[in-house]
């Protein structure tokens, strides 16, 4: 037997690789950081109603260790960072963390509710975003204000069409759940009739605190089979995805922008996961469904190289949602609840 074949799986695959590709010869170039766990709506999927532990003002990474994080991170081979929350815009150095994110070679944009995204045109601009995702989950005021506990939806709304007019791609994120918002879904299609902008339904999934259940979950055949029921077969077109697309996207014929479907539960992405995740504690995870975090903001705080934890960190990243291959075993609310809230991992 030669030498090598006593070398392990993941010790071979981490050769053939750049530092970030996993033992399944993923490569992870896209990094997703949360600034804050603060923020201004209570969306009831992704926040208990009890509210959660904030983490003590010490513990969250400050801009510097932000840009230093990013900084290794982009030098191992990311090329894309998303920044989530809680939502990124309410920290208060949120536009000095931008221009100084915007300094590395990366592709840079942001996930936010849009309720104060009016204030950052200009930065957005002077950072080169060209992308934003904003929530939106029913196009009525007072189904808004049942699902996020607040009432913004007027200004949500206006601030969606003033970053079309100045040039953004806008990409709509609407958490669809039966019998609350499922009956929109057409509605939502027709917006991007006349916007160029890319609606996204994303199938509801479970997380600590968030009473998800099956009997809540639209998923991807039934919102397909809602739009093939609503639009003639041959204006339905089904549109080219990259390969680290998390959507299956389509588009009605003659419309300017388009929609998609985000299907974690019924259909995962998995095999084509670039992702990981920074959260506003300095942890990372290397799936959004893994409970296990590793701390780099220790090790950096006393001076010691995070190198190692990144890669072992990507190393042992499972193939499928941490091991939740079967729906069987994702459906089960037990198998979440060691998870964050997503409130306190981004999205
Ligand atoms: N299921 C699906 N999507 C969710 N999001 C938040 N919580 C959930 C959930 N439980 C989405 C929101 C937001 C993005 C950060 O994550 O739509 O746009
Ligand atoms: Fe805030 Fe977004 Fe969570 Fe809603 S989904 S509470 S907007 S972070």
């Amino acid at each position: 037997m030669t030498k090598l074949s006593f070398r392990s799986h993941a010790a071979k695959k981490f050769e053939e690789g750049s530092p970030l590709t996993d033992t399944f010869g993923r490569k992870h170039n896209y990094l997703r950081i949360s600034l804050t766990e603060r923020c201004n709506l209570r969306c009831t999927y992704c926040m208990p109603a009890e509210g959660i532990q904030l983490s003590p003002k010490e513990h969250i990474m400050t801009y510097e260790e932000i840009y230093t994080i990013a900084k290794k991170f982009v030098q191992m081979g990311v090329t894309k960072i998303r920044l989530t929350g809680g939502e990124p815009l309410v920290r208060k150095d949120a536009a000095l963390i931008l221009e100084k994110l915007a300094s590395l070679p990366v592709q840079l944009t942001l996930t936010t509710n849009g309720v104060i995204v009016d204030r950052f045109i200009d930065h957005f601009k002077k950072c080169g975003i060209k992308t934003l995702n904003i929530s939106l989950d029913s196009l009525h005021s007072h189904k808004n204000k049942e699902i996020t506990r607040r009432s913004y939806f007027e200004k949500v709304y206006q601030n969606i069409i003033l970053l079309v007019n100045e040039g953004f791609f806008v990409k709509v994120n609407c958490v669809l759940m039966k019998g609350f918002n499922d009956d929109e879904i057409i509605d939502f299609i027709n917006l991007s009739k006349k916007l160029p902008i890319q609606v996204r339904f994303i199938e509801f999934m479970p997380f600590d605190g968030n009473r998800w259940n099956m009997d809540k979950l639209v998923s991807l055949e039934e919102i397909l089979s809602k739009v093939r029921s609503s639009y003639k077969k041959e204006d339905i077109v089904k549109l080219e995805d990259a390969p680290n697309d998390t959507t299956k996207s389509y588009q009605i014929k003659g419309y300017q922008g388009n929609f998609a479907v985000i299907s974690s539960v019924t259909n995962p992405f998995c095999d084509g996961c670039n992702r990981i995740r920074l959260t506003a504690n300095g942890q990372i995870k290397n799936c959004l469904f893994s409970s296990k975090e590793s701390d780099l903001l220790t090790p950096l705080r006393a001076g010691k190289s995070i190198t190692p934890i990144i890669q072992k960190t990507v190393q042992s990243k499972l193939k499928i949602r941490n091991g939740m291959d079967t729906l069987d075993k994702f459906g089960q609310p037990s198998a979440h609840s060691n998870n964050r809230s997503m409130i306190a991992i981004g999205g």
